[in-house]
């Protein structure tokens, strides 16, 4: 009889940041032969179904399976995904009980084979506790960059050290976020600014702040630790936190790996996308010229305020290029369209404006030529890989320590480092598109892009790590 496939559980955090690498990673084991149960939690499962193509984006085949857990918000809870600190009390609870439970079923069912190894977001510290109970291995996959992981991974000795809590409200405005940290390894004269902002609050019993600093510490008991980044690009930051994970592996950009072992594969239909995607925008970049398209999206959690949006709005107006604009139906902080019948008149034919775009189509689409991002970390990664330069607008987590690096030792990016004024915004966009410092950052971006295409191709760092992965997580308990 032949043995059983291995059976990886890949489960990540509910949020399409965390979804969307964990889904090309679960893609990939399943064209290395592995059985695949994916989980979605109850409330992103309908979602999904609702926004991306149909049921058979969740359809998956009799080896790609997908099952829920609770994420114990209530259904009052509008806010779902967007809503993290609820998020970080509830689902460690309600996520316990239900994957504990998954578990089991999926053990004593007939239909599939008995799980062999656990591949869980590193946030998600309770599926080792279940990993623990049933013998089984986990890995753990960490979606932010290298860097803004170095800085989760020093959370515990800021607080030590009494960086965190602030001590009053006023160090958020008097300057001393600039403060100079000099003991963090690879990371000399970073400023407290630069780290993830979960420190900046004077509350010691800061949900976000403490639920990172335990995530970081309980993945050591992780068999091993997963990044999606590439050695060239993050070499130092990796070294720092080998001295506390040891067993890393580097296999990113996912996209760029999957696109490179599996492209063409039946699963190539299952998405899970939740929002709409507008494929519309598509045609229309289709009719511009090359490189002369500002794409400007603000990821999946952000919200801006009105005043905002307007100065967005009028700079990218006033900048003349063409642009190509996504913002999300629950993006604009008091909700609905603000947008002036002036401001629409002002850009027709040479705006479009969408609720949510296939991003990674568009990244690859030969009319962008700028992308003003909020410096996510897939959205830069995804950037990196098809050499299109950056206009920063960090707000939250690590995504200030993405920018500092896109912009200081990438030479990809420029930030937008005050308050949003439309001078401002359009000044950065005519530099980016065309002006001198723009110019370099396009180079520099192509330089970057082929190094994550070596990174990906057969004999590259990603590519062998990904190899290792495969041949670790086959290795079952004894
Ligand atoms: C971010 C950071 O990634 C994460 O590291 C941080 O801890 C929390 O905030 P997010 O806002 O989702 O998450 O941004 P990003 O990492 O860029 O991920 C967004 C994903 O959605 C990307 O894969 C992008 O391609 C996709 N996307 C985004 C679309 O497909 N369409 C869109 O219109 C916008």
């Amino acid at each position: 009889m032949e043995p059983a496939k291995p059976h990886a559980v890949c489960i990540p955090v509910p949020a399409q940041g965390h979804i969307n690498p964990m889904l090309k990673l679960a893609k990939l084991l399943h064209f290395k032969g592995f059985h695949i149960t994916f989980v979605h939690t109850d409330f992103n499962y309908n979602r999904c179904l609702l926004s991306s193509r149909g049921p058979d984006s969740l359809k998956g085949s009799t080896s790609f399976r997908f099952e829920t857990i609770s994420d114990g918000l209530p259904s009052t809870n509008q806010r779902g995904i967007q809503d993290l600190p609820a998020l970080c009390l509830k689902l460690p609870v309600a996520g316990l009980r239900s994957f504990r439970d998954l578990i089991r079923r999926l053990n004593d069912s007939a239909d599939v084979p008995p799980v062999t190894c656990i591949v869980s977001d590193g946030v998600l510290s309770f599926t080792l506790e279940v990993a623990e109970e049933f013998g089984i291995s986990e890995m753990v996959l960490f979606t932010p960059s290298a860097c803004g992981m170095l800085g989760y991974v020093h959370f515990e000795e800021l607080k030590d050290r009494g960086y965190f809590p602030l001590k009053d409200e006023s160090c958020l405005t008097n300057g001393y976020l600039d403060t100079v940290i000099d003991w963090i390894p690879a990371m000399k004269g970073i400023r407290l600014k630069d780290l993830p902002t979960f420190l900046r609050t004077t509350n010691p019993d800061d949900i976000m702040f403490n639920y990172n600093l335990q995530s970081v510490n309980n993945s050591v008991k992780a068999k091993a630790v997963i990044l999606n980044t590439f050695d060239d690009l993050e070499e130092e930051f990796l070294d720092a936190i080998k001295t506390k994970f040891p067993n890393l592996y580097t296999i990113g950009p996912l996209h760029l790996l999957h696109r490179q072992l599996c492209p063409e594969t039946s699963l190539n239909s299952i998405e899970s996308s939740l929002w709409k995607e507008d494929h519309n925008c598509l045609d229309w970049l289709d009719k511009r010229e090359p490189k002369s398209v500002l794409y400007a999206n603000y990821g999946s959690l952000i919200t801006v305020t009105q005043e905002q949006l307007r100065e967005f709005a009028w700079g990218l107006a006033d900048s003349n290029y063409p642009f190509l604009w996504v913002i999300r139906a629950d993006a604009v902080e008091g909700g609905e369209e603000i947008l002036s019948k002036e401001f629409m008149e002002a850009i027709k034919g040479r705006g479009l404006l969408v609720g949510w775009c296939p991003q990674e189509k568009v990244l690859i689409h030969p009319a962008v030529g700028g992308f003003l991002t909020h410096c996510g970390w897939n959205s830069t990664l995804e950037s990196i890989s098809e050499g299109v330069p950056l206009i920063c607008w960090p707000f939250f987590a690590e995504q200030q320590t993405n920018c500092l690096f896109s912009c200081t030792k990438w030479g990809i990016g420029m930030e937008i480092d005050c308050d949003i004024k439309r001078g401002i915004i359009e000044a950065l966009v005519k530099e980016v598109m065309e002006g001198e410092k723009g110019k370099g950052m396009r180079e520099m971006s192509q330089v970057w892009k082929k190094k994550a295409e070596a990174a990906t191709s057969p004999g590259g760092s990603s590519f062998r790590n990904f190899d290792r992965l495969i041949k670790e997580l086959e290795q079952r308990p004894i």
